[in-house]
Formats: C-alpha cells, sequence, structure tokens
C-alpha cells in the first residue's frame, strides 16, 4: 500500500517527505503542494515545498557523494542497481496505486510501467558493466607527420552531478531511465519529479533506498516549479540535464550552462497509410497508438495521412474499434482515464471546438465529464485546423486523407515536431524510402509509434528533442571521453 509498510518512513502526517542525504526530510519551508487526483478532481496526496537552500545543499551532497561513487568499482555499481531492480518490482503493486490515483493511468498499464521499470535498471546495469568496461587504444603513427611515439588510451568517465526530470506519463520509468545510465556511469543524481507524478516516484526512489546505495547519491526534490524549476536547471552545481517533457525544455536548453542536454519534448507523430496497406492491421496501430492512455504519449499517433481511396475503409475500421474502448476510472482498468488535469481537458477541449467550427466530420459526438474526454475521431481535417498540427495529448484523433504520398510527407515534415511517424505498406522498397524522408527521429514500418523495447535508440528531430535516448545512448551521454597519452622516448614497431 502507498505510504504503508516499507513506505511508513516516507510520509509526515498526510505529506510525503523529500529525499537528501540518505534520509526522508520536512522541508523548513514548512509548505507543501497538493496533487490533485484526475478521476476525483481531489486533493490526493500532499508533497513537500522544497525550497531554493534546500535545493543548494542537496546539491553540495550530490557532488561529494559523486566523488566516492565514481571511485566505486563498476561491478558493485551494477550489483546496487541490480537489488534496485528487484525491489522496485518486489512493490511494483504500491507504487501502481500511486500511479492510478495521480496520474489516472489504467491499473494494468501502472503495473506495466513498474515492471518495465525494473527491467530497465537490470538492464542497464549490464550494458553498462559492458560499454564502461571498455575503452580505445589508439597509436599515433596513422596520423600523417607521426611516428609510433604516442599511445593514446581513452575510457569514459562520468560527468558530475545530473538532473533528472521526468514528465507526468511516466514519472516511474521515465526517471529510473535516466536514473540508472547516470549512476551506472558514475555520477550522482538529483530528481525532480512532475508535481502529478510526484507520489510514485517518491516510492520508487525509496526502492532505490532500500538497495543501499550510498547517502547523498541520489536525491529527490519535490516542489513548486515556479520556486525551484529555474533555480535547479540554471544551478551551477549540475553537470547534466535530463529533461522529458513539454516545450519547458525548449526555455529550459536557451537557460542551461555548457552541459550536455538530453530532451525530449514531445512529437505529433504522422501514420502514413498507403492503398495497399493492411487496413486491419493500420486500423489496430491506430487504435492502439492513438488512444493508449488517452493519447498522453509523445509517441501516440496524432495524426492519421490516409490515401482518399481507402480512407472510408479505415475510418470505418477504426471507428468500429474506437467503439470498443471502454471510458471510466483507472481503478476499473478503462482504455480511456480521465486527462491529467483540467487545464490539459480544457486545452483539448479547445482543439475539438475549433475543429467543430472549420467543419470537421465527428464520427463520434463529442463527450466530457471533468476530466474525462470520450475518445473521438476526426475525419477530413483540413491543415487550417488547429488539431491537424497541435499536441491535443487526449484521446482525440485526427484523420487528413491525401491524394498522393508526398502530400502525406510534406504535411509530417512541416510540423515543428519530428519524434517518430509510421508507414503502413505491403511495398517494403517504399515503406524505406518514405521512411527515409520522413523528417522524424524514428520511423515505424507496419506498427504504431513507441519508444521501446527500451534499449532501441529513441531521438526527436526538430523541437522533438537533443540528443539520443535509450540505453546505450544514455550511458554514453553521460559521461565524458578522457585521454591518457603514453609518450615513448622513441618510436616503437611492432614485430618485424
Ligand atoms: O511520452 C513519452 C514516452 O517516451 C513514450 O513512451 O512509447 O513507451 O509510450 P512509450
Amino acid at each position: 500500500m502507498a505510504g504503508k509498510g516499507v513506505f511508513e518512513e516516507i510520509i509526515d502526517g498526510d505529506v510525503y517527505k523529500y529525499y537528501a542525504d540518505g534520509e526522508w526530510k520536512k522541508s523548513a519551508s514548512g509548505k507543501s503542494v497538493s496533487i490533485i487526483n484526475p478521476t476525483t478532481r481531489k486533493t490526493q496526496y500532499k508533497v513537500q515545498a522544497c525550497s531554493q537552500e534546500e535545493v543548494n545543499k542537496v546539491m553540495e551532497l550530490a557532488k561529494a557523494a559523486q566523488k566516492s561513487w565514481a571511485r566505486t568499482p563498476l561491478w558493485k555499481r551494477a550489483e546496487l542497481l541490480h537489488k534496485a531492480a528487484a525491489i522496485l518490482k518486489d512493490h511494483k503493486a504500491s507504487i501502481a496505486e500511486c500511479l492510478v490515483k495521480e496520474i489516472a493511468k489504467p491499473a494494468k498499464d501502472a503495473v506495466t510501467e513498474v515492471v518495465r521499470s525494473g527491467d530497465l535498471v537490470s538492464y542497464t546495469a549490464e550494458e553498462g558493466v559492458r560499454i564502461l568496461g571498455e575503452g580505445k587504444f589508439l597509436v599515433s603513427d596513422s596520423f600523417p607527420g607521426n611516428e609510433r611515439s604516442k599511445y593514446c588510451l581513452s575510457s569514459k568517465i562520468p560527468l558530475g552531478v545530473v538532473l533528472a526530470i521526468p514528465p507526468f506519463n511516466y514519472p516511474v520509468n521515465l526517471a529510473v531511465s535516466k536514473i540508472a545510465p547516470a549512476l551506472i556511469a558514475g555520477n550522482s543524481l538529483v530528481l525532480k519529479p512532475p508535481t502529478q507524478g510526484a507520489v510514485s516516484a517518491l516510492h520508487m526512489i525509496h526502492c532505490f533506498h532500500m538497495a543501499g546505495f550510498p547517502k547523498g547519491l541520489i536525491n529527490c526534490v519535490t516542489g513548486k516549479g515556479s520556486e525551484i524549476g529555474d533555480f535547479l536547471t540554471m544551478h551551477p552545481g549540475v553537470n547534466c540535464i535530463s529533461f522529458t517533457g513539454g516545450d519547458t525544455g525548449i526555455a529550459i536548453s536557451k537557460k542551461a550552462g555548457m552541459i550536455p542536454l538530453q530532451m525530449e519534448l514531445g512529437g505529433k507523430d504522422a501514420c502514413i497509410v498507403l492503398e495497399d496497406a493492411d487496413l486491419d492491421l493500420a486500423a489496430a496501430n491506430i487504435v492502439k497508438g492513438g488512444f493508449s492512455y488517452s493519447g498522453q504519449r509523445c509517441t501516440a499517433v496524432k495524426v492519421v495521412l490516409v490515401m482518399e481511396s481507402v480512407a472510408d475503409a479505415l475510418v470505418e475500421k477504426v471507428k468500429a474499434k474506437v467503439a470498443k474502448l471502454t471510458v471510466g476510472p483507472p481503478e476499473e482498468d478503462c482504455d480511456i482515464t480521465p486527462v491529467v488535469t483540467e487545464s490539459s481537458a480544457n486545452f483539448i477541449e479547445g482543439l475539438v471546438m475549433d475543429a467543430k467550427e472549420k467543419g470537421a466530420t465527428f464520427c463520434q459526438e463529442y463527450r466530457r465529464e471533468g476530466n474525462l474526454i470520450w475518445p473521438l475521431l476526426l475525419d477530413h481535417v483540413r491543415p487550417d485546423m488547429r488539431i491537424a498540427w497541435e499536441e491535443p495529448f487526449g484521446p482525440i484523433l485526427p484523420v487528413i486523407r491525401i491524394n498522393s504520398v508526398e502530400e502525406g510527407i510534406h504535411h509530417c515534415n512541416a510540423s515543428n515536431f519530428g519524434l517518430q511517424g509510421c508507414v503502413f505498406t505491403r511495398d517494403i522498397n517504399k515503406a524505406i524510402m518514405i521512411s527515409d524522408v520522413m523528417e522524424t527521429g524514428t520511423v515505424q514500418i507496419n506498427s504504431a509509434p513507441a519508444r521501446g523495447p527500451d534499449h532501441f535508440p529513441f531521438q526527436g528531430l526538430k523541437d522533438s528533442g537533443i540528443g539520443s535516448q535509450g540505453i546505450t545512448n544514455s550511458i554514453n551521454m553521460m559521461t565524458k571521453v578522457k585521454s591518457i597519452v603514453i609518450n615513448l622516448p622513441s618510436p616503437s614497431y611492432t614485430m618485424g
């Protein structure tokens, strides 16, 4: 149970504590931040509103702890991560309960998120042992003008303190996808969870605490973005920022110092359906891709671009599947659950009303109760409608009918976003040609966009992000290359 049993020490009264110096603490601010349950729209949890002084202290601790962590053998770092992964999985029910209550994630998906997170942590430990256990050896005589008198040994070293800022939709999984690579690479960690999702993240952090990581190495501060948001991202003690979220990331990248940034900032993933596509396969993926977790995934299908000749047939198939989606509370494991906040629901409604005014065809009646929005397919969407370009982050899916593949590619590439896209066709040659010209970080052929499996490279072009994630890429991104050059007194060639 959340806040009970082994999790009792992370709560004081009805306010969850923050984590620093290996201990659960109350903020000296005496203030808290409320977390509203998207389903009941009542306060579900409260977390500490940490102050800037507390952030300063955490940074100091993280810096000191990192020095000795970097000297901890790699196999020991991996061992602790494996331990944390196992504890995390053991406590999947309590953490999933928080995900259900604070972000309205359907119950089964909430459990899946925690299990996936444990697997991610273990895989990262194994991958880290492999890739950080290797370096490079270079000799100088391959470059013109040099004899073989210099040997260069290069290896990967940690960056220092990594600031991890995950989003509300995966507060556990997209936190550990930053935490585990940072730790295996010898960095320390400051986590700033999103407000909705903070309590799930605090429970996850407690699993790392129970695994026995050194004091100060992992820290988690909660609070108002207006008080500690910029303060954290511009803090001189931060050596790397890994952020997933909305366009706040663009602002962060403008303000951050000369440090490596890893950013994933959303998408408007296009699904191009050609005349020769398997329409049943396409429809199934459009519904899964567009409506899982009520469309609140950066990799959700956010616009369908279908050839006019098969559009009627595809829309009918998608409509039939949408009709089968269950709508209701996350506790009942419904497919469509309330969106995360009232302001999100209002934003989504604004897009729907704009499409209505401009003449889109509503395949279902628009229905909303509080934060709960029924799934809606909008046909005959045109480029002058906001929904053609903007990311609803809700269960609303526009269909644009196209007369040529080029028209579809043009729409996809005219977007500011470039996260993923997908193409449905039985012609693999065409699929490759289209994938090559789509300006997105990944193109899925005959399947909906998705980040996983978690070791695959995951990256966005344009406003969708900076850098590449996925386990291997994240470990590499959280390291620097260090070289040691051995200068020989005279050239040394091999036998002969
Ligand atoms: O919301 C952004 C996530 O990175 C998407 O992950 O494709 O596993 O749902 P997912």
